[in-house]
């Protein structure tokens, strides 16, 4: 890697991703590639915490996140792009206990999205240990790799703060500069409902997933509620209340006026606005199933069990080594011996 920037982020493979992820993270993630040298982690530890339970599909969901990380355009073929799991580079755990000993507990109770999630977030005890202590793992996330620009959404924000707490922290306990103190980077969501005009969610199970099929899409999409101040395909439409209509101008922003002015004029109802949107959605979701299909044949043909393994076993040999190095300077302040593993 090189002298430019370093970025970090992270998902969490709790599940498939959808469009929402699309217009928000992954977008932004793309445009990165640019200009930093980037992290992108798959937090299968950070699910695990939520779905403990009930774990078996956290292995397949990382493959599957790699799968639609490359469909978006993240490619871990450039030099400044590691895509790793969370799981494969223990040092996380090491810096998370590390940065555990000195976080005051306060700080970590404090955290708005605990308290949030253990409100809001049905069907799953969260109410352990671990998961108090979430933040601190994604501040260990963030500061092995020396991060100084961190993509996430508002909710992310109080993460972030502590982090930089916490950085503050070290460094006054142990007279050590070794973290850069990281910032966010606010991604610039397109805000997306979920078919059912709620918010999108797994949870909701309204989401269109980026690897559904064809056919699903067209199901899912034919389900969508549009404006219900229209009854017959006479009455007015009004487009900015339609959450079909919103679809239209984040996804063909360059259509949705004409498309617009023709609802509210009635020259076109409903139902077509949505078979329109659905096949407008499989051009957009097309490249997903298509990195799928690619991924599937090579294994095929090579008997292997396709590319993420891969990608992750290389994006895990390059985040090691910084991790590794950070870890050696960390052991030092902190007056731990140096282990076989750092010496
Ligand atoms: N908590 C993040 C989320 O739910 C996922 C995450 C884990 C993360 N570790 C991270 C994001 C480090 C940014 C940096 O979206």
């Amino acid at each position: 890697m090189s002298e430019r920037q370093r970025v970090l982020s992270g998902m969490r493979p709790t599940g498939p991703l959808h469009l929402g992820h699309l217009v928000g993270a992954l977008k932004n993630w793309v445009e990165l590639q640019e200009r930093y040298d980037c992290f992108f982690m798959v937090a299968d530890w950070h699910a695990l915490m939520s779905e403990y339970e009930h774990p078996s599909e956290i292995a397949e969901n990382s493959r599957q996140m790699v799968y639609d990380w490359l469909a978006a355009g993240i490619d871990p073929r450039r030099s400044n792009v590691c895509i790793f799991r969370q799981s494969d580079i223990q040092e996380h755990l090491e810096l998370y206990m590390v940065l555990s000993i000195i976080a005051p507990l306060g700080w970590v109770e404090r955290v708005p999205t605990y308290k949030e999630q253990l409100r809001e977030v049905k069907g799953r005890d969260l109410a352990t240990y671990g998961f108090l202590g979430y933040p601190v793992l994604q501040a260990a996330d963030i500061l092995l790799y020396k991060a100084d620009t961190v993509p996430v959404g508002e909710d992310q924000i109080p993460h972030l703060e502590l982090t930089r707490e916490i950085v503050r922290r070290f460094k006054f306990l142990y007279s050590a500069d070794i973290f850069p103190e990281p910032k966010p980077l606010l991604t610039q969501e397109a805000k997306l409902l979920g078919l059912d005009g709620r918010k999108m969610s797994k949870s909701y199970d309204n989401f269109i997933a980026l690897s559904e099929s064809p056919d699903e899409i067209r199901k899912k999409a034919q389900k969508m509620f549009t404006d219900p101040k229209r009854i017959k395909m006479t009455d007015p439409g009004h487009p900015e209340t339609c959450n079909v209509c919103h679809y239209w101008q984040v996804f063909a922003p360059q259509e949705a006026p004409k498309m617009w002015e023709e609802c509210r004029t009635s020259k076109r109802g409903c139902t077509q606005n949505k078979q329109e949107l659905a096949e407008l959605l499989i051009g957009k979701t097309e490249r997903y199933r298509q990195v799928r299909e690619e991924a599937r044949m090579r294994g095929v043909t090579a008997g292997v069990t396709g590319d993420a393994d891969k990608i992750l076993a290389d994006g895990a040999t390059r985040a090691r080594a910084i991790a590794k190095d950070t870890m050696t300077e960390v052991r030092k302040a902190i007056k731990l011996p140096l282990s076989i593993r750092y010496a």
